[in-house]
């Protein structure tokens, strides 16, 4: 498949870019390796469950961008400086300062990280019995939702489903559908509308401007506040300034401003894009909701000025936010997410194209077409790559229940990769152990499901190889 090259999104006019590490090296970890013998323990151990594995026994861990991103010197400085007190720290301030700044919201909740932001929006905004709509949500907003009695419905759009479309915005939302519910009889049970940038389970592509424009039209002429997930804002700013026509001469500064101008307030996970290694907000525009989400911020997080986390990490946060959409920072993690994406299609590895921003989305069921949908390929590749090589991925799979896609399953494994961690030659490596995957595919095991919990079960769940009963 046609790769998406991002040297085409800039002018001819403009100098070589070549974006490398727009930085040098100070402190390093040492790698471990493990043998093949040891991995096969280690899985049989975790109960085939990626996440249960120790850290420890992972040579490149490509399983999540999450709180997993390295600090920089002015991190590491500016945390020097936390202000640890219990009510009205100097370092929430400063984050409320920069959020403010950059997103333009007054009101700012600090959290432990992201799905608590998204429990205070619901609990405080969503009664139970209500029906959220979105583009997609990520796992645990979903759950958040399910949990509060509150029905997720998702509006992913067709382009994402024409696998051959080389267009990067296949996060969007479908308008037409979202447009049938906020206008249909179901319209008093939308409290508000919540948009994922970039889409997680959308192989982690982006919302452009124009339908998020039109989403937050659409959603205000209904009578209904906007909500952005917004984790991912930096590279979904960066989608648009590339890619969107009209872009090219902004700043990633004024683009973040701009989405954000469009919604009425956000929940973040600053362990993505802000590049700390906790920690979250909710950030509104009306005082009333601030007030409403206020209280369970108290009771379930923390005081107003800290939220669950400590001033060292408000001032990470404030710090990595600055960072995160830092033009040389952002070209050179897009450019290194897509030279994973074109290296896999060279070794004709099949992914999800364009490549997204934080990761590479294999499509499993196409490199594993011998098993079938209960053997779970997106699980099946992980398990495997880890045993080739040491590398933990984990499964995304996109099951929309709504629109001309319901009853749809897409198998994806996620390579997600960790900010300012690894190197293109630990990529490289990735590449070579999945070509040799490649190279076998067809000797590949499936995995059977033995157990997971209601709720969040990718996390927990237990697995053993399809047909080969091991566990007890
Ligand atoms: N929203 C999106 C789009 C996410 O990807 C995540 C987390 C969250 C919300 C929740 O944030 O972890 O701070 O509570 N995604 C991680 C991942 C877990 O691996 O993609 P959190």
């Amino acid at each position: 498949m046609a790769a998406l090259s991002y040297a085409e999104g800039m002018g001819n006019d403009e100098p070589i870019c070549f974006a490398m590490e727009p930085y040098k090296v100070r402190v390093v970890e040492p790698l471990r390796w493990t043998t093949r013998d040891e991995r096969e323990a280690a899985l049989r151990k975790a109960r085939f469950n990626l996440y249960a594995l120790d850290a420890d026994d992972v040579l490149i861990d490509l399983l999540t961008d999450s709180g997993t991103c390295a600090v920089s010197r002015d991190q590491m400085a500016a945390m020097m400086q936390g202000d640890e007190s219990y009510a009205g720290s100097a370092s929430f301030r400063r984050m409320e300062q920069t959020i403010r700044e950059l997103f333009g919201y007054e009101f700012v909740l600090p959290t432990h990280q992201g799905r608590a932001a998204e429990r205070l929006l619901i609990a405080a905004l969503a009664p139970a019995g209500s029906l959220v709509p979105s583009n997609t949500l990520f796992d645990t907003t979903r759950a958040n939702c399910v949990d509060h009695g509150v029905e997720p419905i998702d509006f992913p759009c067709a382009e994402f489903w024409d696998f051959d479309a080389v267009t990067p915005f296949k996060g969007n939302t479908d308008l037409a559908s979202l447009e049938a519910l906020l206008r249909g009889p179901e319209a008093a049970r939308v409290p508000f509308v919540l948009v994922t940038i970039t889409s997680n389970v959308c192989a982690d592509l982006p919302v452009s401007m124009a339908n998020l424009r039109a989403t937050s039209e659409l959603a205000h002429r209904c009578g209904k506040p906007l909500y952005l997930d917004a984790c991912r804002f930096a590279q979904n700013a960066w989608y648009i300034q590339r890619f969107e026509p009209g872009y090219r001469d902004h700043s990633i500064a004024a683009i973040v401003r701009e989405i954000f101008s469009l919604a009425d307030g956000c929940i973040v996970s600053a362990k993505k894009d802000a590049m700390a290694q906790i920690g979250g907000f909710l950030a509104l525009r009306n005082e009333e909701a601030a007030r409403a989400a206020r209280q369970r911020l108290v009771l379930a997080e923390g005081f107003l000025t800290y939220g669950g986390i400590t001033g060292r990490d408000m001032e990470a946060i404030a710090t990595g936010l600055r960072e995160g959409i830092d033009e040389a920072h952002l070209s050179c993690r897009m450019e290194t997410t897509a030279y994973l994406h074109d290296r896999l299609c060279e070794h004709g590895i099949p992914v999800l194209s364009p490549a997204g921003g934080h990761a590479v989305y294999l499509r499993a069921d196409q490199m594993l077409p011998h098993l079938s949908l209960d053997e779970v390929p997106g699980h099946a590749l992980a398990v495997e790559l880890y045993r080739e090589g040491g590398i933990r991925s984990t499964r995304m799979a996109l099951a929309p229940q709504s629109g001309p896609f319901a009853g749809k399953r897409l198998e994806m494994t996620r390579l997600a990769i960790p900010n300012r961690v690894y190197t293109r030659r630990h990529l490289d490596y990735a590449v070579a152990c999945l070509a040799r995957i490649g190279q076998r595919a067809g000797t590949v095991t499936g995995m059977r499901l033995v157990r997971q919990p209601a709720l969040l079960g990718g996390f927990m769940a237990e697995y053993e190889p399809a047909g080969v009963p091991v566990l007890a």
